[in-house]
C-alpha cells in the first residue's frame, strides 16, 4: 500500500501529540539556550536588577533613569533581571497593563533597549505565571524575555538563569494569605530534581572562562529573608562542584555582597529596583559579608576573559562598592 507509511506516521504523529499534551514536563528535559556572542573587542558588559516592577514608585524611575545612565556609559550588551518583576501579585494576564506601566514605559533609555533576561519571583508566581513567560508579551515589547530555567551563553561567560521559588518549601506549606500558580510545577520534588541535574549537565558541559548562575533567591544573605536554607542544602553544592564564579540573585530589597568560605564563589544581591526595605538586617557577622546598603540601586557587570568587574549603584548612579577579581589566562597566546 502507497499509504501505509504515512499512516503509520500521522499514528505515530497522533500518539507524540497525545503524550506531550499528557505529560508537558517530561519533554523540557534540558534549559532552553540562548547565544549572546561576545562583541569584538571581547568584553561583556551588562546591568542587573531585581525587585522592580511599582509603575515607577518607591524611587523605580529614578532608579531605572540612572540604569540608562549607566548603561550608556558601559555600552551594555543586555540587562538581567532577578525577578519579582511585577508587584504585587505578577501579572493577571498577557494584556495586563501592569507590563507596560512598569516595565515598557519606565526603562526607556535608549541604551536599555537591549535583550532583558529575566527569571521569575514569588510575588511573579503569586500571579498568572504561564502569561509573564507567554511569547505575547515579546510581542507587545520585544526586549523582554522570562523563562523559568535557561542558559544565555555569552562565549567568554555563561549564564544560568535557575527558577528558585519551587524550591521553597514554606510557599507551598504555609502561603499564608497568597495563592501560588504552581502550573508546569508540580510534582514539585521531581521539577527540583529535574532543574538540579539540567543545570549540573549545562555547567559541566560548559567551556566559558566565567560561570554565572542567576536565581531569585539569595543563597546567602544578610537582609530581612537571610539565607535560604533550601539553596544552601541543595543548590550550593552543585555550584561549589563546578567552578560557579559568581551567584546573583534579588528577593532580599538591598545591594549586597558576600564571599563564600568554602568556594571562590561570590553571592552578589540586587533586588533593589523599588521599595527598599531600610534598616532590616540579621547576622551581620554571620558571613563573609563585603558590602550591604538596604537602600534602591542597581549592579553592573564587565568581563573579559581574564578579568571581571562589579560595580553597586545608588539611586543618583553614585558608585557604593566595587569589586575585582583577575583570572590567569590558560590558553598558550
Ligand atoms: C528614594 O531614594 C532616596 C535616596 O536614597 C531616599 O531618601 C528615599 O527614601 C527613597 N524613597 C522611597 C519611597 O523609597
Amino acid at each position: 500500500m502507497v499509504f501505509s507509511e504515512n499512516r503509520i506516521s500521522l499514528i505515530l504523529l497522533c500518539l507524540w501529540v497525545a503524550t506531550i499534551s499528557l505529560f508537558p514536563e517530561q519533554i523540557s528535559a534540558e534549559f532552553q539556550r540562548f547565544e549572546h556572542p561576545t562583541r569584538g573587542d571581547g568584553t561583556l558588559r551588562f546591568l542587573v536588577v531585581g525587585d522592580w516592577g511599582r509603575k515607577g514608585e518607591y524611587n523605580q524611575s529614578k532608579v531605572a533613569f540612572q540604569m540608562g545612565r549607566i548603561g550608556d556609559e558601559l555600552d551594555v550588551d543586555f540587562v538581567v533581571s532577578t525577578g519579582d518583576n511585577f508587584y504585587d501579585n505578577g501579572l493577571e494576564g498577557e494584556t495586563d497593563p501592569a507590563f507596560v506601566d512598569s516595565y515598557t514605559n519606565i526603562y526607556t533609555a535608549k541604551s536599555l533597549q537591549k535583550q532583558w533576561f529575566s527569571v521569575l519571583g514569588n510575588h511573579d508566581y503569586r500571579g498568572d505565571v504561564i502569561a509573564q513567560l507567554s511569547p505575547v508579551l515579546r510581542k507587545i515589547d520585544s526586549r523582554w524575555l522570562c523563562l523559568r530555567s535557561f542558559v544565555v551563553n555569552a562565549e567568554i561567560a555563561e549564564l544560568f538563569f535557575v527558577d528558585t521559588t519551587p524550591f521553597v518549601e514554606d510557599y507551598f506549606t504555609d502561603p499564608g494569605d497568597h495563592t501560588y500558580d504552581w502550573r508546569g510545577v508540580t510534582p514539585v520534588k521531581s521539577y527540583i530534581a529535574n532543574t538540579l541535574r539540567d543545570l549540573e549537565l549545562a555547567l559541566k558541559e560548559s567551556t566559558a572562562k566565567w560561570k554565572i548562575v542567576v536565581g531569585h533567591h539569595a543563597i546567602r544573605s544578610v537582609g530581612h529573608h537571610g539565607d535560604t536554607q533550601e539553596l544552601v542544602d541543595q543548590l550550593l553544592p552543585v555550584l561549589q562542584a563546578n567552578n560557579v564564579d559568581l551567584y546573583v540573585n534579588g528577593h532580599d530589597h538591598c545591594l549586597e555582597h558576600i564571599s563564600d568560605r568554602k568556594s571562590p564563589i561570590q553571592f552578589l544581591t540586587s533586588g533593589a529596583g523599588s521599595k527598599a526595605w531600610r534598616g532590616d538586617l540579621k547576622n551581620m557577622n554571620h558571613h563573609t559579608l563585603k558590602f550591604f546598603y538596604d537602600g534602591q540601586g542597581f549592579m553592573s557587570v564587565k568581563m573579559t576573559q581574564s578579568d571581571v568587574e562589579i560595580v553597586f549603584y545608588d539611586v543618583y548612579g553614585q558608585v557604593l562598592h566595587k569589586w575585582t577579581r583577575s583570572k590567569q589566562l590558560h590558553s598558550i597566546m
